[in-house]
């Protein structure tokens, strides 16, 4: 809606994890660049973590993006399933045509057939895992089955968890020991510094078009205060900071607009949440003016 008002060709900080606005920030390329070794390597579990909107579900769909063409990737966005849903989710990812009513351990032989086939072809076999903290306790265990499933050379299925720390907590339990072992490849992805919030923004407004000016420094300096360095928060605060100085037909956003951006905004620091005693404080001395005035 702002967006020709700002003369902008893309609207610059939407919530959705969209490649073409990836800035290559160093956190984001090294959890690439220790996924690439990692599955090069045929390691069996990688796992990045990350808090909420920290780019997780962004990394997954560039690693499908850059996939070499001899990776076959299989992507479950949700994980919220039994065992057997699993094996089922895999085996479609797979292209594995089955009839319907094939019991769990024919469905497991087909999978373990297509496996070796796709390997046989020279394929690279990667289940990429979104909030992986979600799996259920079952499910988490036979993603380790699965994995055990290999040729006398090399593993025949890569696995590579994206979750939140939650995950951690889950996987530091003792039933889970055996997977923990198997992880051999762990990033975890640390929010931004003041610095590259500065250079995230610029950046993605170079790419929507804009000039990088629609922000000046007070207004990045209060995204930083407020986002705690959180990429979804810096695009809902940048987000709404654009409409407001929009609203006041400003020609670009300032401190004070990021300020009511974030009083409006769950999950950020405004100083009224972060301090309730200013704000009570501030209340009980406008009354105690108030019945002065009227005494
Ligand atoms: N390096 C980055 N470059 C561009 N946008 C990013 C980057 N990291 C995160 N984002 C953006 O932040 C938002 C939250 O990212 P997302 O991947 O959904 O987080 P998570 O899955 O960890 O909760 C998305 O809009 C995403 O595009
Ligand atoms: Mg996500």
């Amino acid at each position: 809606m702002y967006a020709a008002h700002f003369n902008l060709a893309l609207t610059p900080f939407s919530l959705t994890p969209d490649t073409q606005f990836y800035v290559g920030l160093p956190q984001h390329q090294a959890a690439l660049a220790v996924l690439n070794t990692a599955l090069n390597a045929g390691e069996g579990f990688i796992k990045v973590t990350g808090e909420v909107g920290t780019g997780k579900t962004l990394l997954c769909r560039l690693l499908l993006k850059q996939a070499p063409p001899d990776w076959q990737l299989a992507y479950l966005p949700d994980p919220s399933v039994t065992p057997f849903e699993l094996r089922w989710a895999l085996a479609a990812e797979l292209g594995l045509k089955y009839s319907a009513n094939i019991d769990a351990s024919q469905l497991l032989q087909l999978l373990q057939r297509q496996l070796i086939l796709l390997a046989q072809n020279g394929k690279k076999i990667i289940l990429i895992i979104d909030e992986a903290q979600a799996l259920p306790d079952d499910t988490l265990e036979s993603l380790r089955l699965l994995t055990n499933l290999e040729t006398e050379r090399r593993k025949l299925l890569q696995v590579v968890l994206f979750g939140q720390p939650e995950l951690d907590q889950r996987l530091a339990s003792q039933q889970f020991r055996q997977l923990r072992q198997r992880i051999s490849f762990a990033y975890l992805l640390p929010v931004m510094s003041s610095a590259q919030i500065r250079y995230y923004v610029r950046q993605r407004l170079q790419i929507a078009g804009a000039t990088p000016a629609l922000f000046n420094r007070f207004a990045l300096a209060a995204i930083s205060r407020y986002s705690r360095g959180i990429p979804r928060l810096v695009n809902l605060l940048a987000h709404k900071g654009l409409m407001l100085a929009y609203g006041e037909g400003k020609s670009g956003v300032s401190a004070r607009h990021i300020r009511f951006a974030a009083m409006d905004t769950d999950d950020t620091r405004p100083a009224h949440r972060r301090y309730p005693w200013l704000l009570a404080g501030a209340t009980i001395f406008s009354a105690a003016c108030y019945a002065w005035l009227l005494r």
